[in-house]
């Protein structure tokens, strides 16, 4: 098989880690943005026959997105037989129903768009919650892979007697099978969100908490307001400092110094995307999948061989 694995700029480590796994190429491409926000995609010219692997996180989705679908045009241009697409943290998934009236319901229409371009999708944890799954919005071949073996593996040798908390029930999916992984209790709070950054969290349960050095786990951390509550409920009730796990270093804004500040024992992520916090890496979890769905064949690959 003639694999290639074309990495935007932003995962070239993960790509090294990943390439050997499967077997495949390392590509080139280069994303570059012009003053007027336009991008251009370059991309290696050798992918005749070949089966291409874009590998993209979407944490910045607007602009990516697009250059993705040139991405995936070019590479069929040269010739690639496939084009699959790696996005190990996959956007637009929290918008899932119209919460206001007049709202787009993003995630079907953020899938509708990536999946014209691409025969098949690798993801990690995609925030799947009144969308229970992704067969639901995208057509083309999906798989997602859950990082709580990596995550579970990481606090079983770095923490001792932890108690995991979730901020929020619709992190409960997530803290529920680490904390199984790594045979630790957990505790899931409920969170109030009145605005972008204006949220509230549930106490925890101190009795339980008791002995227990706690490790705040959030699939996604955007602008940190959640996980900044908590700790500041875990340091008022006296508990030590938390070490907090983010599977998705997205870190809007100064989220990651806001955290930094925020009395944190260690901030952690898994490296779906590019951050000095990754400590945990999911390259071996996600070989299995792409090997899955490597050289599958889609409507939009046949049309542009015929
Ligand atoms: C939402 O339910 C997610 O699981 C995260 O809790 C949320 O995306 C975190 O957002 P922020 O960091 O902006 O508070």
């Amino acid at each position: 098989m003639n694999t290639v694995l074309l990495p935007f700029p932003a995962q070239r480590r993960l790509a090294e880690e990943l390439a050997p796994l499967l077997d495949a190429r390392l590509g080139h491409l280069d994303w570059r943005r012009f003053p007027d926000g336009e991008s251009l995609v370059t991309i290696d010219e050798a992918l005749q026959g070949a089966d291409a692997v874009l590998l993209s996180s979407l944490n910045q989705p607007d602009a990516l997105a697009l250059a993705l679908r040139f991405a995936a045009a070019t590479a069929r241009e040269f010739g690639a037989r496939s084009v699959g697409l790696v996005a190990p943290y996959l956007a637009y998934m929290r918008q899932d129903r119209r919460f206001h009236p007049g709202e787009a319901v993003s995630a079907p229409l953020f899938a509708a768009f990536l999946q014209e371009g691409v025969d098949w999708l690798v993801t990690v944890d995609p925030h799947l919650h009144r969308i229970d799954r992704l067969e639901r919005i995208f057509r083309i071949p999906t798989r997602h892979v859950a990082a709580a073996p990596a995550v579970a593996a990481w606090i079983r040798t770095e923490v001792v007697h932890p108690l995991l908390i979730g901020p929020d029930g619709e992190s409960a999916q997530w803290v529920a099978h680490i904390a199984a992984l790594a045979e630790a209790p957990f505790q899931v709070l409920h969170k109030e969100r009145r605005g972008d950054r204006d949220v509230s969290v549930s106490l925890p349960d101190l009795a339980a908490a008791a002995g227990r050095n706690p490790v705040i786990v959030d699939d996604i951390v955007s602008s940190g307001h959640t996980v900044i509550e908590t700790l500041g409920h875990l340091a008022r009730l006296g508990m030590p400092a938390a070490t907090v796990v983010a599977i998705h270093a997205v870190f809007a804004g100064d989220a990651y110094a806001a955290l930094q500040a925020a009395g944190a024992a260690r901030i952690v992520s898994c490296d779906s995307i590019s951050h000095p916090s990754n400590a945990i890496a999911l390259a071996k979890l996600l070989a299995p999948a792409c090997r899955e769905l490597l050289g599958t064949d889609h409507p939009a690959a046949a049309r542009t061989k015929a």
